[in-house]
């Protein structure tokens, strides 16, 4: 797996997803209780504080998203905050808000000229779409995966389409208190 040579510079494309026990990011509606609902209560697991997880957030330089992400993110009230996000797209949008810009053209492009020049830590939030062409085109370094307590049945699969078989290699396993649990990967050396 080729992550991008940004990697190699102390940059880092992070894919951050949330996904069900049975592989979806999004129900067919679009609600998102079933993100609300599905914690539990798993003993042995870790919380963070409001406070670790705004410190954490802050770490990070850039988000990339997808259109139809992005319509979602303004529709479900906008957890960005003043942070960059680029949007890519190829329509034209009115300009919501300043930290937002507008991107269309070359996916690679976009990531070794116009990002790796800017910011070190840039996470790509979804969706499925614009993710899975991110890792056709090895331009991920790190996959975060939330995994949800719970199956949805249908919906939108998190990596269904086209992603070629390829091996990641497991950095960490971090179970929460609410049954959530986060698995890191990181591009595979060999
Ligand atoms: N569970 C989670 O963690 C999570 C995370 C993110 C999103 N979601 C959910 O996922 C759903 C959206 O995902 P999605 O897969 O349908 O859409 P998406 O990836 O968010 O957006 C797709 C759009 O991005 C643009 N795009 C994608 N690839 C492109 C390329 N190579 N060049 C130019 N533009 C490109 C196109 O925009 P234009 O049509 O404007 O040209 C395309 O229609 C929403 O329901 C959202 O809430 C869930």
């Amino acid at each position: 797996m080729a992550g991008s040579d940004g990697n190699a510079k102390g940059r880092s494309m992070t894919l951050h997803m949330v996904s069900s026990l049975d592989g979806f990011i999004a129900k067919k509606d679009n609600s998102v209780g079933w993100l609300e609902s599905a914690g539990g209560v798993y003993e042995a697991g870790v919380s963070i504080s409001e406070e670790e997880a705004a410190a954490f957030v802050r770490t990070i330089d850039c988000y990339v998203m997808g259109s139809r992400t992005y319509e979602h993110a303004l529709e479900l009230g906008w957890p960005y905050g003043d942070t960059p996000v680029v949007v890519v797209t190829g329509r034209e949008w009115p300009q919501a808000r300043k930290s937002v810009e507008f991107y269309s053209g070359d996916l690679r492009t976009l990531v070794d000229v116009e990002l790796n020049a800017r910011y070190r830590n840039i996470w790509l939030v979804g969706g499925a779409m614009l993710c899975q062409r991110f890792l056709e085109l090895g331009l991920v370094d790190e996959i975060r995966l939330m995994i949800a307590p719970v199956l949805l049945g249908e919906g939108l699969r998190l990596f269904g389409g086209s992603v070629m078989e390829e091996r990641w290699d497991l950095k960490s396993v971090v179970p929460y208190k609410n049954g959530f649990v986060e698995l890191s990967y990181s591009a595979s050396a060999g």
